[in-house]
């Protein structure tokens, strides 16, 4: 059952939550307490965090004349789920953000329980539309609305209106239950001049994401068939289905279809808390959506982070024709400690989203944006790692720190037995940490480290040889990140799909004080870690480069930069 058919219970903990501290625990003594102050210790500079309290999900992301905006679930009376509105905050450049007053709360029937996720579409010659899911009981049950900007010519839309007529647009009905049938995903216009939605669902036990259409945007109708589903997957949440290019990393237009696209279904899991997705292919006349078989449709699918990252939503940006998703990394710290600091919650960093050239997998990029934020830089070239090595790398601030390097080694010889029972990465990290000499790696960054290494959060890469190929492992391991003790620390893992015949493997690390967001090979495979050190902090965190293989490893280029903080407000 999901956890939030339990909203009226006290307190609730969903479990087989992949320890990811998941949703939404219910903490109604704790949603209205506002800090006296903020803590700093430990918040993000760079990645987005509104001035305070709780956010969760990326909602209605959009590029709109000349202005993006970002609206996120958000608390305004406090830092842990609950009193849900529509935040809302307008950049440039996707790194600068300006916060305004809340868009979205609740004062209709129809929402007077909460304004939940949801997407934007902007109609060609009329503006951007919201739809939401407004919450209508106590007991969650839910339903579809839509909410226009109250004057287009604000340019920052600031104030939204829900007109009543029409609103709700969809309700459930025919066996759906109100209660897990949520988040509408951005429109795609079909040839036939129609518009279409995909909202999230189960029945039972299998996930599935609802198709709804419409002629005018305000009458919507439910079709048949679920575009897609998958058995034993649960309640989908925050799903995303758009198209991406066969032909180069450009990003496509929601609505486009032809030869040479591919679509993307991503689901966000309520019951284990982390999302997968698979490439496939719509059949647009019949609206039904196939994976590939290259795709896993299930838990084991492939995910755009094995880490901490959630509820993500994507938008098709005009401005420099490319795909952008945004994604919500919750705390790793308790409730309690989120109550002290008045804050939880931060997106990722935005990040550029393509099809790979095998067609097999996505590849994702931090925005080229965030590149204004580097200031001084260091630079270590051609040097080599034998087994034990540690090299820190000076003169940079590396708290908060960008971290780009890339490794050699000359022989493929050392590398492990792959044992084919390892399917699960995380599993894998756990057992085989950093410390745990290997043939070819571990090697890899040692990121918030204190000066004796008392805390460290590793980001490395290990080589296993099975019998067909080579096994790639990459983690990112917080079990030593702090001395504190009542912290999630997971030591997080990916599969790398990539071809060793360069012997090269790449790694950039985005450090932002209680983050590590990490992408490997290009941003093959990406994780995203949040970390609480109690010594690593500042000016007393470190940055090394290691290597705990027995094969010798050469860093041929890193560099490493300062960030500089990102304006806020
Ligand atoms: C995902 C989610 C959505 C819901 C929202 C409520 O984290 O559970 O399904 O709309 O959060 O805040």
């Amino acid at each position: 059952m999901s956890c939030l058919s339990f909203l009226t219970v006290v307190t609730v903990f969903c479990s087989l939550n992949n320890g990811v501290e998941a949703f939404h625990s219910i903490h109604p003594d704790l949603q209205s307490i506002s800090a006296r102050s903020v803590s700093n210790l430990h918040r993000t500079r760079y990645h987005f965090q509104p001035h305070r309290n709780w956010i969760n999900d990326p909602n209605g992301p959009m590029f709109y004349n000349g202005v993006y905006h970002l609206f996120y679930q958000y608390n305004p009376k406090g830092s842990v789920w609950g009193n849900i509105v529509w935040g809302h905050s307008v950049s440039k450049d996707l790194i600068n953000w300006k916060e305004l007053e809340p868009a979205l709360y609740p004062s209709k029937p129809f929402d007077k329980y909460g304004c939940w996720s949801g997407s934007v579409t902007i109609l060609p010659g009329q503006g951007p539309v919201m739809l939401y899911t407004g919450v209508v009981d106590k007991q969650s049950n839910e339903v579809q609305c839509y909410a226009i900007p109250e004057n287009l010519s604000d340019p920052y839309l600031t104030k939204w209106v829900k007109p009543d007529a029409f609103n709700p647009i969809a309700v459930a009905e025919n066996g759906i239950n109100a209660s897990v049938f949520r988040d509408p995903t951005t429109a795609w216009r079909g040839k036939d001049g129609h518009w279409r939605i995909l909202i999230g669902g189960k029945m039972k036990t299998r996930g599935m994401a609802f198709l709804y259409r419409s002629k005018d945007f305000v009458k919507w109708t439910r079709t048949k068939h679920p575009i897609h589903s998958a058995k034993s997957t649960g309640m989908w949440e925050c799903p995303d289905f758009y198209p991406v290019s066969l032909k180069g990393g450009k990003g496509l237009d929601t609505s486009t279809v032809g030869n040479s696209v591919k679509h993307v279904l991503k689901n966000s899991l309520d019951i284990t808390r982390y999302e997968y997705y698979t490439i496939g292919t719509y059949f647009w006349k019949k609206d039904k959506y196939i994976p590939d078989n290259t795709s896993e449709d299930g838990w084991g699918g492939l995910r755009y982070d094995y880490g901490n990252f959630y509820a993500s939503k994507s938008f098709f940006d005009p401005s420099k024709n490319r795909r952008i998703l945004w994604g919500w990394a919750n705390e790793s710290d308790s409730k309690e400690d989120d109550v002290k600091k008045g804050w939880a919650g931060i997106q990722a960093i935005p990040r550029t989203v393509w099809l790979d050239s095998q067609g097999r997998q996505l590849v994702q990029w931090p925005v080229e944006e965030l590149n204004g934020l580097r200031q001084k830089q260091v630079m270590i070239s051609s040097q080599k790692l034998k087994k034990g090595d540690y090299v820190e790398v000076k003169g940079i601030t590396a708290a908060q720190a960008d971290v780009e390097v890339s490794f050699s080694f000359s022989s493929l010889d050392k590398a492990e037995a792959f044992d084919p029972k390892w399917v699960n990465a995380q599993e894998l990290c756990a057992q085989k940490g950093s410390k745990v000499q290997g043939g070819i790696g571990p090697f890899g960054l040692l990121t918030l480290a204190s000066k004796k290494l008392e805390e460290f959060t590793p980001v490395f890469f290990r080589v296993f040889k099975a019998p067909k190929n080579h096994v790639i492992l990459m983690c990112s391991d917080a079990t030593r990140s702090s001395l504190k003790s009542e912290l999630y620390k997971p030591s997080f893992g990916g599969f790398l799909d990539v071809d060793l015949a360069h012997k090269k493997l790449s790694l950039r690390s985005l450090v932002d004080h209680s983050v590590v967001e990490s992408f490997g090979a290009g941003g093959r495979t990406n994780i995203l870690s949040r970390v609480y050190p109690t010594l690593a902090v500042k000016e007393n965190a470190h940055l090394f480069v290691f290597n705990n293989g027995t094969e010798k490893v050469t860093i041929e280029k890193l560099k490493a930069w300062s960030m500089k903080s990102a304006l806020r407000n």
